[in-house]
């Protein structure tokens, strides 16, 4: 199997899951990425059941909708006192505690944000994305502009190596940076370090809210796994 066809049908496999647990009419949260667009072609086949999504980016917004699927700003949602039961994302590594690194799509904020609403994360990849240790892939941290070089430099006083990602601009108008070479053996404890630094808006790691479930795709299937 291809990789598309592996994220194809854990995208599959994740709107299986929507219909067996989002209660009619609740609202689902949809992350950002190659397999999470797949995962929003699959999810319009039931989107009669779906009272409105919420969107972890601009390119998601505009694909939701493209397939008539109504989009809500998350902080009606949360004004109006409703809930979101389920969020939908892929990720760039993960590991066997269901902590990940995000961001390489740079939409990593509203990811967190939205991840940080919702009752689960379900988390959809293939099989290359699951790590024994977090950090192979460059650590994304989307920082105010004016910020960056600050934040370079205490990104290397860590170990790192900060590389700034050219021609990028976040939905939030920020840029970002790309840390390689990271050694990540406490992966909490490093999101929440590298969250002190001045100018930060967020980082990739998504190890304080991880996922809740893994939907992982291999040639011999979609597996389960819970944190
Ligand atoms: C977007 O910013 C990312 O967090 C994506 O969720 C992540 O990069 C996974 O993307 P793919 O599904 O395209 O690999």
């Amino acid at each position: 199997m291809t990789q598309d066809e592996l994220k194809q049908s854990v995208a599959q496999a994740a709107c299986e899951y929507v219909a067996t647990h989002l209660p009619n009419g609740a609202i689902l949260g949809v992350g950002t990425g190659s397999t999470a667009n797949f995962f929003i072609d699959a999810v319009a086949q039931i989107k009669e059941r779906i009272g409105g999504a919420v969107a972890s980016s601009e390119a998601t917004r505009l694909r939701l909708e493209a397939h008539g699927i109504r989009v809500l700003d998350l902080n009606s949602v949360i004004d109006e006192g409703r809930d979101m039961p389920i969020y939908v994302d892929g990720a760039d590594e993960v590991d066997a505690n269901l902590a990940m690194i995000k961001g390489g799509g740079a939409a990593l904020t509203r990811e967190k944000i939205v991840a940080a609403v919702a009752g689960r994360f379900v988390c959809v990849c293939d099989q290359s994305k699951l790590v024994a240790q977090l950090g192979r892939f460059p650590l994304p941290v989307e920082v105010i502009p004016m910020a960056r070089a600050q934040v370079a430099r205490a990104l290397a006083k860590l170990g790192g190596e900060p590389r700034l990602r050219t021609g990028v601009i976040t939905d939030n108008g920020n840029a970002i940076i790309d840390v390689h070479g990271l050694a990540i053996t406490d992966a909490r404890q490093l999101e929440i370090e590298i969250n002190q630094i001045t100018g930060v808006v967020t980082n990739g790691l998504f190890a304080c809210r991880g996922a809740d479930v893994l939907l992982l795709a291999s040639e011999h299937g979609v597996k389960t796994m819970l944190a």
